[in-house]
């Protein structure tokens, strides 16, 4: 386990943060003053509709997106603004799992040279590289031969869990999480964020997990933060926010996110009807 950073802060404090994106002459604000914290070890959810700014609010995180105003600190380091060699110095504490496993795997490269290129890369031996790739894919229950496979001989949840692979295997104290579970159908899903949590509990890593359903967060996440046009409307523990919200838009969203029993589907349906949409602005 790496060490804490200062006695008692949390791994990742994001405070206040703004961020304006140009569109054209005129800019829009995508995240309007987020404060959030992350401690180790934690699962933190950030939900909300399409749109709301979560991945925004990721990538600020992992310096994907300019922070306009505001801070963010990781380990007690301000990072807001960090770019070239002290951004890829990071990398080794800070990686992301996205929701297309296409797009981030190298299809010309197998799985082995996938997750051992960031090592090789930084320095590892070929040989340490090689005992920390199969241990990584006996974290997130591959076979061993998978490292002479090609990305295109997996499925989309094999995929994913390469990618998870990926990310730690230059073992990171957080993952930034963007749908990673989005594009997988529903058995794939329980399985993958069973890994998640797995994982976490075998690593002590922390992460940020984006998700438009709250029905994933609630399976995975210590807290909730629930995001409404650029704003954290809700923050909380798990029960309360996916089971018991304080926020209208969270009540919505709760009562929109589909279960299994038809029975309280429809009743869910009828309430979601009662329920008026919230003001534009909810949060003074
Ligand atoms: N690169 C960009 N340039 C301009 N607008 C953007 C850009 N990325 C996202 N947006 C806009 O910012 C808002 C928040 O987007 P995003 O953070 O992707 O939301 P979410 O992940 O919650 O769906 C949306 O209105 C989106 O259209
Ligand atoms: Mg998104």
């Amino acid at each position: 386990m790496k060490s804490a950073s200062r006695d008692g802060a949390p791994l990742l404090e994001v405070d206040d943060v703004v961020v304006d994106y140009r569109r054209g002459r005129s800019t829009f604000r995508a995240l309007k003053g987020v404060s959030m914290t992350i401690g180790a070890g934690e699962c933190v959810g950030l939900v909300g509709e399409s749109g709301s700014g979560k991945s925004t609010l990721g990538k600020a995180v992992l310096g994907l997106a300019e922070v306009t105003s505001g801070t963010i600190r990781f380990a007690g380091q301000d990072i807001t603004h960090l770019k070239g060699a002290a951004r890829r110095r990071l990398a080794a504490d800070l990686q992301v799992v996205f929701q297309d496993p296409y797009g981030s795997l190298d299809p010309t490269m197998t799985v082995g040279q996938i997750l051992a290129e960031p090592l090789t890369a930084t320095g590892t031996s070929r040989a340490d590289a090689r005992a920390t790739v199969a241990e990584m894919l006996d974290h997130v229950r591959l076979p061993a031969d998978t490292v002479t496979r090609y990305p295109s001989e997996f499925s989309g949840g094999q995929r994913q869990r390469v990618a998870i692979a990926r990310a730690l295997v230059r073992r990171p104290r957080l993952i930034v999480c963007d749908e990673p579970v989005s594009a997988l159908d529903l058995t794939t899903q329980a399985a993958v964020i069973d890994l998640f949590i797995d994982i976490q509990r075998e690593t002590g890593v922390s992460y940020l997990f984006v998700s438009h359903d709250l029905g994933v967060v609630r399976r995975i996440c210590h807290r909730v933060s629930v995001m409404y046009q650029g704003e954290c409307v809700e923050t909380g523990p798990n029960e309360t926010v996916t089971r018991n919200p304080e926020h209208p838009y969270t009540q919505r969203l709760l009562l929109a996110s589909p279960v299994a029993d038809p029975v309280r589907q429809a009743e869910r349906r009828r309430s979601w009807l009662q329920l008026r949409a919230p003001a534009a602005s909810p949060v003074a």
